[in-house]
Protein backbone atom coordinates (compact mmCIF):
# COMPACT_ATOMS: atom_id res chain seq x y z
CA UNK A 1 0.00 0.00 0.00
CA UNK A 2 1.54 3.56 -1.01
CA UNK A 3 0.44 6.75 -0.03
CA UNK A 4 -1.72 7.36 -2.78
CA UNK A 5 -2.88 4.38 -2.31
CA UNK A 6 -3.63 5.46 1.33
CA UNK A 7 -5.21 8.96 0.29
CA UNK A 8 -7.69 6.98 -2.01
CA UNK A 9 -8.42 5.05 1.19
CA UNK A 10 -9.32 8.30 2.65
CA UNK A 11 -11.14 10.07 0.35
CA UNK A 12 -13.67 6.70 0.11
CA UNK A 13 -14.02 6.93 4.05
CA UNK A 14 -14.88 10.44 3.57
CA UNK A 15 -18.17 9.38 2.09
CA UNK A 16 -19.37 7.81 5.17
CA UNK A 17 -18.72 11.01 7.11
CA UNK A 18 -22.13 11.39 9.38
CA UNK A 19 -21.65 15.43 10.27
CA UNK A 20 -25.49 17.09 9.93
CA UNK A 21 -24.08 19.63 12.77
CA UNK A 22 -20.61 20.94 11.36
CA UNK A 23 -21.18 20.26 7.57
CA UNK A 24 -17.38 19.11 7.98
CA UNK A 25 -16.85 15.91 6.49
CA UNK A 26 -13.16 14.17 7.50
CA UNK A 27 -12.30 10.87 6.36
CA UNK A 28 -9.00 8.88 7.54
CA UNK A 29 -7.43 5.78 6.45
CA UNK A 30 -4.78 4.00 9.07
CA UNK A 31 -2.19 2.06 7.32
CA UNK A 32 -0.68 -1.46 9.81
CA UNK A 33 3.27 -2.95 9.55
CA UNK A 34 1.19 -6.04 8.22
CA UNK A 35 0.15 -3.67 5.54
CA UNK A 36 -3.88 -3.82 6.81
CA UNK A 37 -5.60 -0.71 6.92
CA UNK A 38 -8.18 0.79 8.94
CA UNK A 39 -10.59 3.13 8.09
CA UNK A 40 -13.06 5.80 9.98
CA UNK A 41 -14.88 9.07 9.23
CA UNK A 42 -16.32 11.93 11.81
CA UNK A 43 -19.19 10.89 13.36
CA UNK A 44 -21.30 13.38 15.19
CA UNK A 45 -24.09 13.81 17.59
CA UNK A 46 -26.82 15.81 18.80
CA UNK A 47 -25.08 16.34 21.74
CA UNK A 48 -21.86 17.66 20.18
CA UNK A 49 -19.17 16.51 23.07
CA UNK A 50 -20.30 13.45 22.13
CA UNK A 51 -18.37 13.54 18.32
CA UNK A 52 -15.74 11.14 17.46
CA UNK A 53 -13.10 12.09 14.96
CA UNK A 54 -12.23 10.34 11.29
CA UNK A 55 -8.78 9.38 12.82
CA UNK A 56 -9.92 8.17 16.36
CA UNK A 57 -12.41 6.25 14.42
CA UNK A 58 -9.25 4.41 12.17
CA UNK A 59 -7.34 3.76 15.32
CA UNK A 60 -10.38 2.33 17.48
CA UNK A 61 -10.81 0.22 14.48
CA UNK A 62 -7.52 -1.55 14.19
CA UNK A 63 -7.10 -2.00 17.99
CA UNK A 64 -10.46 -3.73 17.97
CA UNK A 65 -9.00 -5.72 14.94
CA UNK A 66 -5.57 -6.71 17.12
CA UNK A 67 -3.62 -3.96 14.33
CA UNK A 68 -1.45 -1.43 17.60
CA UNK A 69 1.41 -1.42 14.79
CA UNK A 70 0.57 1.66 13.45
CA UNK A 71 3.03 3.74 10.58
CA UNK A 72 0.82 5.86 8.74
CA UNK A 73 -2.50 7.65 8.22
CA UNK A 74 -4.03 9.97 5.62
CA UNK A 75 -6.98 12.72 6.50
CA UNK A 76 -8.82 14.27 4.53
CA UNK A 77 -11.56 16.72 5.40
CA UNK A 78 -13.81 19.55 4.61
CA UNK A 79 -16.92 21.44 3.72
CA UNK A 80 -19.56 20.24 1.03
CA UNK A 81 -19.44 21.87 -2.06
CA UNK A 82 -20.88 21.68 -5.64
CA UNK A 83 -17.49 20.17 -6.78
CA UNK A 84 -16.79 18.35 -3.82
CA UNK A 85 -13.03 19.86 -4.35
CA UNK A 86 -10.96 20.05 -0.70
CA UNK A 87 -10.71 23.73 -0.04
CA UNK A 88 -7.76 22.88 2.51
CA UNK A 89 -6.29 19.76 4.53
CA UNK A 90 -7.87 18.65 7.27
CA UNK A 91 -4.88 18.44 10.16
CA UNK A 92 -5.80 16.60 13.26
CA UNK A 93 -6.72 18.12 16.01
CA UNK A 94 -4.60 17.77 19.15
CA UNK A 95 -7.36 14.62 20.80
CA UNK A 96 -6.24 12.73 17.84
CA UNK A 97 -3.28 13.32 17.73
CA UNK A 98 -2.33 12.33 21.00
CA UNK A 99 -4.42 8.40 20.27
CA UNK A 100 -2.36 8.04 17.70
CA UNK A 101 0.74 8.83 19.51
CA UNK A 102 -0.56 5.82 22.24
CA UNK A 103 0.38 3.17 19.41
CA UNK A 104 2.37 4.91 16.73
CA UNK A 105 6.50 5.63 16.88
CA UNK A 106 6.80 8.98 16.59
CA UNK A 107 9.61 9.86 14.91
CA UNK A 108 8.25 7.20 12.15
CA UNK A 109 5.23 7.15 12.35
CA UNK A 110 3.67 9.70 8.86
CA UNK A 111 1.00 11.80 9.16
CA UNK A 112 -0.32 12.50 5.71
CA UNK A 113 -3.28 15.65 4.72
CA UNK A 114 -4.08 15.81 1.61
CA UNK A 115 -6.70 18.00 -0.82
CA UNK A 116 -6.28 15.22 -3.09
CA UNK A 117 -4.04 12.24 -4.41
CA UNK A 118 -1.62 14.56 -6.03
CA UNK A 119 -2.01 17.45 -3.20
CA UNK A 120 -0.57 16.44 0.03
CA UNK A 121 1.39 17.32 2.72
CA UNK A 122 3.39 15.23 4.63
CA UNK A 123 4.40 15.57 8.80
CA UNK A 124 6.22 12.90 11.48
CA UNK A 125 4.07 12.50 14.27
CA UNK A 126 6.53 14.35 16.57
CA UNK A 127 6.66 17.68 14.30
CA UNK A 128 2.90 17.45 14.62
CA UNK A 129 3.01 16.50 18.57
CA UNK A 130 6.38 17.64 20.28
CA UNK A 131 7.78 16.74 23.13
CA UNK A 132 5.26 14.82 23.45
CA UNK A 133 3.77 12.08 26.21
CA UNK A 134 3.35 8.50 26.01
CA UNK A 135 3.06 5.37 27.07
CA UNK A 136 6.80 4.45 28.18
CA UNK A 137 6.75 7.90 30.67
CA UNK A 138 4.26 5.93 32.79
CA UNK A 139 5.77 2.72 32.89
CA UNK A 140 9.23 4.74 33.51
CA UNK A 141 7.46 6.53 36.53
CA UNK A 142 5.50 3.44 37.68
CA UNK A 143 6.24 2.08 41.25
CA UNK A 144 4.90 -1.28 41.13
N1 LIG B 1 -12.86 16.35 12.98
C1 LIG B 1 -12.25 15.18 12.64
O1 LIG B 1 -12.91 14.22 12.20
N2 LIG B 1 -10.91 15.10 12.80
C2 LIG B 1 -10.13 16.08 13.33
O2 LIG B 1 -8.97 15.85 13.61
C3 LIG B 1 -10.69 17.41 13.52
C4 LIG B 1 -12.16 17.50 13.51
C5 LIG B 1 -14.33 16.46 12.84
C6 LIG B 1 -15.06 16.51 14.13
C7 LIG B 1 -16.33 17.22 13.73
O3 LIG B 1 -17.27 16.25 13.27
C8 LIG B 1 -15.93 18.09 12.56
O4 LIG B 1 -14.67 17.63 12.14
C9 LIG B 1 -15.84 19.56 12.90
O5 LIG B 1 -15.05 19.76 14.01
Amino acid sequence: MDKIELIERALAARDKSYSPYSGYRVGAALLCADGSVFTGANIENASYGATVCAERCAVFAAVMAGSTDIVSIAVCGGRYDETDVLSGYAYPCGICRQVLREFADPSSFTVIVARSTDDYREYTLEELLPESFGPEHIKQNRRT
